[in-house]
């Protein structure tokens, strides 16, 4: 595990940058939208725990690194959401206010015990959504702004390799299966109600351009990527769910070290 700090251009980004699947790129736009207010609530929850473990615990190495790898992805998002911000979004703020807010609010009022729970709820997403960028999606990416592929698959492929930092931290201080999935739960049902109404504003206002026809098709073609992606996540989250899940015991998807090698060749 390693600091990478690539960057790329986004001044030349449009918000449907995924041109096969137009409407997806909203749906990616959301998740890159609320990462600087996730990532960073996922550094103080692991300085919190850092503080619980104590400066001699062997796992201070491994959170620091993980706190300064999402550091530099959120920083990258940002870069990113500026385009989108100047792409005349007018409502964009009002949901960038409830994303602070929403996690202002969990680290204000939730336990520790929650928050590290919660934490690694996200941290069991990231390598379902690692096999899906680098295995899943090519012919969905295949005319895409390589910008915004670059940076999507620099996170999840350091997401895959700090996979077991947040399942370490919930291991060592709380452990158990159930509240685990207690907090896998409360992370996706958040994640459904915060993005699921931002993803619909962008959707709106990009429906707001086209014919009757063009957004009949505009909804089919949303509605045939969402059941391609759910079918996927859903099979990988039900091994999540199992009581025998382990990030350890994870597959690291093809293409996930080579682009590591070529970032750091490249620094
Ligand atoms: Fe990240
Ligand atoms: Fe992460």
């Amino acid at each position: 595990m390693k600091v990478r700090k690539p960057s790329w251009d986004y001044s030349a980004s449009l918000p449907r940058w995924c041109r096969t699947y137009p409407e997806y790129s909203q749906v990616v736009n959301v998740a890159s939208l609320t990462l600087p207010y996730l990532e960073p609530y996922l550094n103080t929850v692991m300085r919190r725990a850092q503080a619980k473990l104590g400066p001699a615990h062997p796992l201070n190495a491994d959170i620091s690194l993980f706190c300064k790898q999402e550091a530099a992805h959120y920083l990258q998002h940002d870069a990113y959401n500026e385009a989108l911000r100047r792409a005349g979004y007018a409502r964009l703020p009002q949901f960038e206010e409830r994303f602070r807010a929403h996690f202002a609010r969990l680290l204000e009022e939730r336990s520790l015990k929650f928050n590290c729970a919660y934490s690694l709820g996200f941290e069991s997403i990231g390598p379902i959504y690692t096999e899906w960028w680098f295995e899943q999606t090519a012919d969905v990416m295949a005319d895409a702004d390589p910008s915004v592929v670059s940076l999507w698959k620099w996170h999840l492929a350091e997401e895959f390799e700090h996979r077991t930092v947040a399942w370490d931290v919930y291991q060592e201080l709380f452990g158990g299966y159930h509240y685990r999935i207690y907090g896998l739960r409360a992370f996706l049902r958040d994640l459904e109600m915060i993005n699921g109404a931002a993803v619909k504003y962008l959707l709106s206002e990009d429906a707001k351009l086209m014919t009757s026809e063009e957004q009949r098709v505009s909804r089919q073609r949303f509605a045939e990527i969402r059941r391609r992606e759910s079918a996927f996540v859903n099979s990988r989250l039900r091994k999540v769910m199992s009581r025998s899940y382990t990030p350890y015991r994870l597959r690291e998807p093809k293409g996930v070290a080579q682009l590591l090698q070529k970032i750091d060749a490249a620094a």
